[in-house]
């Protein structure tokens, strides 16, 4: 079964809500055992916490569950257990390649959304502003599934 864990800082805005949304995404495909779906924080301010109001809102308009979602900090061990590791802005890169090591590959969260001018998704956490992450957020998910179907990795 393929892997995904999605990276931020806090772990309770952009990377549940990408978890939240990929695994939503699977599901309405039919998708969803086949493909293991969690995310983490380079920070442990938030460790045990539910997602961000913001994020909580956003998905519960939508539909879309949040059920069990708890935030958690990286482990070094995440990097071998999890076959594409996404982080969310240029810092969580930094972040994750010093606790990784040179050798370990990851990849953008940008790098999955078709024409975009986005370099990183901006956390709302700060710009206060939900909806655009979501947009991003929805755009990139959608843009993974292609991308393991392309690889035949689903
Ligand atoms: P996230 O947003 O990385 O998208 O979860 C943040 C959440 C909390 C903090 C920073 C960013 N914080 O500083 O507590």
């Amino acid at each position: 079964m393929v892997s995904v864990l999605f990276v931020c800082l806090g772990n309770i805005c952009r990377s549940p809500m990408a978890e939240a949304v990929l695994r939503h995404q699977l599901r309405e495909e039919g998708l969803e055992e086949r493909v293991r779906v969690d995310s983490a924080g380079t920070g442990d301010w938030h460790a045990g916490e539910a997602p961000h109001r913001g994020t909580r809102t956003l998905l519960a308009d939508r539909g879309i569950s949040f059920a069990g979602i708890r935030a958690r900090q990286i482990e070094k061990q995440d990097l071998e257990d999890f076959d594409y590791v996404i982080v969310m802005d240029h810092s969580n890169y930094l972040d994750v390649k010093n606790l990784a090591g040179r050798e370990a590959e990851l990849h953008r969260f940008v790098d999955f959304i078709p024409d975009t001018e986005y370099k990183e998704v901006p956390d709302p956490y700060f710009t206060g502003d939900f909806e655009e992450t979501y947009r991003l957020v929805e755009a990139g998910c959608q843009g993974i599934i292609r991308t393991l179907r392309e690889k035949e990795e689903l």
